[in-house]
C-alpha cells in the first residue's frame, strides 16, 4: 500500500514515514560523493571529523571587516607616502581579490555543494560560503573607506589581462559543473567534478591567492596600511581552513573512488597546476614591473613554484620544481593564532548567548 507520489517519492502516510527505522543509518554508509544510501540531512552519526573539525576550526575564527580600523591606512593612502608603484600593487590586489572571493562563493554554492552528497562536509561548506562573504564584504568595506573608485576596482576582472586569465580558468570549471548535462553518475563526470575541487581549492584558493597575501602583507609588515595588513590576516587564516579542507575532501574521494585517479588524470592535474603557476608568475609580474618593498617578480617565481610544490604533495602528487620559500615569514603568518594577540586591534567583543540579557 502506498500513496508516494509517482513524481518525488516524498514519504507521505505514518508507515512509510517510519520505514528504515529498523535500519537506521550507519556512519559506515556515509560516501562523499554519489551516496545513494544515507540520507543527506543525517550529520549524525559523524563519519568525516575531519570535515566537523574544519567547520568548528572556521566557526572558532569568526570576525568581521567593520572591526577592523581604517583610520591609519585611509591616512597613508591621502598622504605623499606611497609611490604609485606601491598604490598599484594595493590597487592589483583589490581588483583581484574583490571578484576572485565571489568566485569562490558561487562556485561552492552553484557547482559544488550539490555534488556532495555528505551531511557533514555539507556543514562546512555551508560555514565556508559564509566566510566567503565575509570576504568579498572585506574587499568592499577597503574600497569604500580608501574612497577608491569602485568600477575600475570591481571591474579588474575583465579589464586587467593577468586577472582575467587567472579568473577565466576558473569559471571554466564552474561552467562545465553547471551544464544542464553534468552528472557525477558516469566516470567523466567524477573526474571533472574532482577537476573543479583542484581548481578551486588547490589553485584558486591555494596558489592564486598567495601572490596577494605576500604583497598585501608586505605593506602591513612596513607598518604602512595597518587595516588592510589586519584583514589579509584573518582571510590567510580563513583560506587556510578552506585549502585544508579542500585537500582533504579531495583525498577522500580519491580514497573512495581510486579508479578516478588514473596516471592521465594525475598528468592532467600537474599540467593544470603548472599552467596556474605560469599565470600567478605574470599575475605577479604585472603588479610589479620595477619591484617595490623589496619584493620582486623573480621572488615571486620561486614563492609560486615552493608553494605549487606543497600543494601538489598534498594531494598525492610528485613535486615539480623544487624551489626556495624566499618568503619565509609567510609561514609564520598563517601560524599566527588567536591566543597570540591575534586580534591585537579588535575593537568590538561577540555577544554569546550567555551574555545576552533578556531584560
Ligand atoms: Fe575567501
Ligand atoms: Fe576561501
Amino acid at each position: 500500500m502506498s500513496t508516494t507520489t509517482a513524481t518525488n517519492d516524498i514519504p507521505t502516510t505514518e508507515e512509510e514515514l517510519l520505514v528504515g527505522a529498523d535500519g537506521r543509518f550507519k556512519a559506515t554508509e556515509k560516501r562523499l560523493i554519489n551516496c545513494a544510501q544515507v540520507d543527506v540531512n543525517q550529520l549524525m552519526p559523524i563519519k568525516y571529523n575531519w570535515a566537523w573539525e574544519h567547520y568548528l576550526n572556521g566557526c572558532a575564527n569568526h570576525w568581521m571587516p567593520t572591526e577592523v580600523p581604517m583610520n591609519r591606512d585611509v591616512e597613508i593612502w591621502r598622504s605623499s607616502k606611497l609611490t604609485d608603484d606601491e598604490r598599484r600593487v594595493i590597487m592589483r590586489n583589490l581588483g583581484f581579490f574583490s571578484t576572485a572571493e565571489s568566485l569562490v562563493g558561487n562556485n561552492l554554492v552553484l557547482a559544488i555543494f550539490k555534488h556532495v552528497t555528505n551531511a557533514e562536509c555539507r556543514q562546512y561548506l555551508l560555514r565556508q560560503a559564509f566566510e566567503e562573504a565575509v570576504h568579498s564584504h572585506t574587499f568592499l568595506y577597503i574600497v569604500e573607506s580608501l574612497g577608491l573608485n569602485e568600477g575600475e576596482i570591481f571591474n579588474m576582472y575583465r579589464e586587467i589581462p593577468t586577472i582575467a586569465k587567472k579568473d577565466a580558468f576558473e569559471m571554466e570549471l564552474t561552467a562545465e559543473v553547471l551544464d544542464p548535462d553534468f552528472t557525477t553518475d558516469t566516470f567523466e563526470g567524477q573526474q571533472a567534478f574532482l577537476k573543479n575541487l583542484i581548481g578551486y581549492y588547490v589553485i584558486m584558493e591555494g596558489i592564486f591567492f598567495y601572490s596577494g597575501f605576500v604583497m598585501l602583507l608586505s605593506f602591513h609588515r612596513r607598518n604602512m596600511m595597518p587595516g588592510i595588513g589586519e584583514q589579509v590576516q584573518y582571510i590567510l587564516r580563513d583560506e587556510t581552513i578552506h585549502l585544508n579542507f579542500g585537500i582533504d575532501l579531495i583525498n577522500g574521494i580519491k580514497a573512495e573512488n581510486p579508479d578516478l585517479w588514473t596516471p592521465e588524470f594525475q598528468e592532467a592535474m600537474i599540467t593544470r597546476i603548472k599552467a596556474a603557476v605560469e599565470l600567478e608568475v605574470e599575475y605577479a609580474e604585472s603588479c610589479l614591473p620595477r619591484g617595490v618593498l623589496g619584493l620582486n617578480a623573480d621572488l615571486f617565481r620561486d614563492y609560486v613554484q615552493h608553494v605549487a610544490d606543497r600543494r601538489l604533495e598534498r594531494i598525492g602528487l610528485p613535486v615539480q620544481y623544487g624551489s626556495p620559500n624566499p618568503f619565509a615569514w609567510m609561514s609564520e603568518t598563517i601560524d599566527l593564532g588567536k591566543e597570540k594577540n591575534f586580534f591585537e586591534t579588535r575593537v568590538t567583543e561577540y555577544q554569546t548567548g550567555g551574555s545576552l540579557s533578556w531584560d
